[in-house]
């Protein structure tokens, strides 16, 4: 059984699992900065163990950012993103904006949790994460 928490405590080492595509997946001190730096954090854990996680960061009245959306690979395609996701929308009702950025092959993940996409602009740094798209 799944078990879900919303504001669930993470230690910083049990993100070592994740970020499995990253080309350089963040530091030990960046993943803890990311932690303690996050608005709102929803974990998923199977006896214990983290298995998916989600942060955001918000003004917490208007704008909420999905920043982080990670199942691990061995538990994807069984509703963990899914529900993740539904925590974080219904702890952001009646915001003005819950945005996120995501690759192309996951548009069909999110349009299947009601999210369209947007015109939008940023300035990334590719050497951090994944391959430009
Ligand atoms: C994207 C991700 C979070 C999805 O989580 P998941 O737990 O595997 O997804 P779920 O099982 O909850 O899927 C929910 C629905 O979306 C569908 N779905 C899952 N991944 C999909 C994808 N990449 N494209 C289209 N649909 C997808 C599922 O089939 C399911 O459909 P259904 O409800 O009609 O049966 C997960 O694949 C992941 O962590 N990937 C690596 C990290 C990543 O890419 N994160 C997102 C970056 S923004």
């Amino acid at each position: 059984m799944i078990e879900y928490e919303i504001n669930g405590r993470i230690i910083t080492n049990e993100l070592d699992t994740f970020f499995q595509n990253w080309k350089s997946p963040p530091s030990t001190e960046t993943r803890s900065k990311l932690l303690t730096g996050s608005y709102l954090v929803i974990t998923a854990r199977e006896n214990g163990k983290l298995v998916g996680f989600l942060t955001t960061i918000s003004d917490r009245v208007m704008h909420a950012f999905i920043t982080l959306l990670e199942v691990l690979e061995s538990h994807q395609r069984k509703g963990i993103g899914r529900r993740l996701m539904e925590l974080a929308i219904s702890n952001f009702k009646g915001y003005y904006d819950i945005v996120l950025i995501t690759d192309p092959d996951k548009g069909g993940f999110y349009k299947k949790l009601g999210f369209r996409e947007i015109y939008g602009m940023h300035v990334r740094d590719y050497t951090y994460g994944r391959d430009k798209k």
